[in-house]
């Protein structure tokens, strides 16, 4: 019910977009890897869609509420770079599926049309639909996450048990996505649960 919320709490699931937009990305994967043009229109996307999100917490939340949203993040440093969290995975991900398209098991044209459909923000894009009258912005910031793998493997020191647990992590939040929009219409040859086991 409209102005009925007291609190609303969201956790690391903003960056998924609702949809991807129907252009060939060639050989972008991810954010990261595109070109202006095709960075401008995903942005785009993912500019509406915050919008949407933002527009619905305002119609239910009562004045004075908090809204309190975590998502993944790009930063510009010092240089003006832009540093996209999750880029060097999905630089990884580009090669093995290249890789799989070398070896006829992931269609290139399916591949050339796919993305992975997350955005992270920048704080600007986060901040630019709550800079208004409606909201107040308590806290804005980015904070670095840490690689509890990466902890674990510097105590163990098993380099197989720390790329296990790396990659079930990245499947658990991949391969959903990556079946719908990449190996569902792309794998040859085998089924697409198949063909997600060949990347993971
Ligand atoms: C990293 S989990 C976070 C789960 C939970 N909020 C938490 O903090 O533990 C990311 C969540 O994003 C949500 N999500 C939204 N759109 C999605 C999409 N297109 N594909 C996959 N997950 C999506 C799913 O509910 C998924 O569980």
């Amino acid at each position: 019910m409209d102005s009925s919320i007291d609190i609303a709490i969201s956790s690391a699931a903003v960056h998924w977009l609702t949809a991807k937009p129907e252009v060939p990305y060639g050989d972008g994967l991810f954010l990261s890897q595109l070109d202006a043009n095709l960075k401008k229109i995903l942005l785009k996307k993912a500019a509406d869609d915050w919008e949407i999100f933002i527009s619905a917490r305002s119609k239910e939340l009562k004045v004075g509420g908090l809204l309190f949203v975590t998502g993944l993040a790009s930063e510009i440093d010092d240089q003006g770079k832009l540093s996209v969290s999750a880029a060097d995975l999905f630089t990884v991900m580009r090669r093995v599926l290249k890789g799989m398209i070398a070896e006829k098991i992931l269609s290139q044209h399916v591949y050339d049309d796919y993305i992975f459909p997350v955005v992270p923000r920048t704080l600007d894009e986060y901040l630019a639909p709550v800079c208004s009258e409606v909201w107040q912005v308590k806290v804005a910031k980015i904070a670095s996450g840490t690689n509890a793998f990466y902890a674990a493997y510097q105590q163990h020191g098993n380099a197989q048990t720390y790329a296990k647990d790396y990659i079930n992590f990245v499947r658990s939040f991949s391969e959903s996505a990556m079946i719908a929009g990449l190996f569902s219409p792309g794998a040859i040859s085998m089924d697409a649960k198949a063909c997600s086991e060949v990347i993971f």
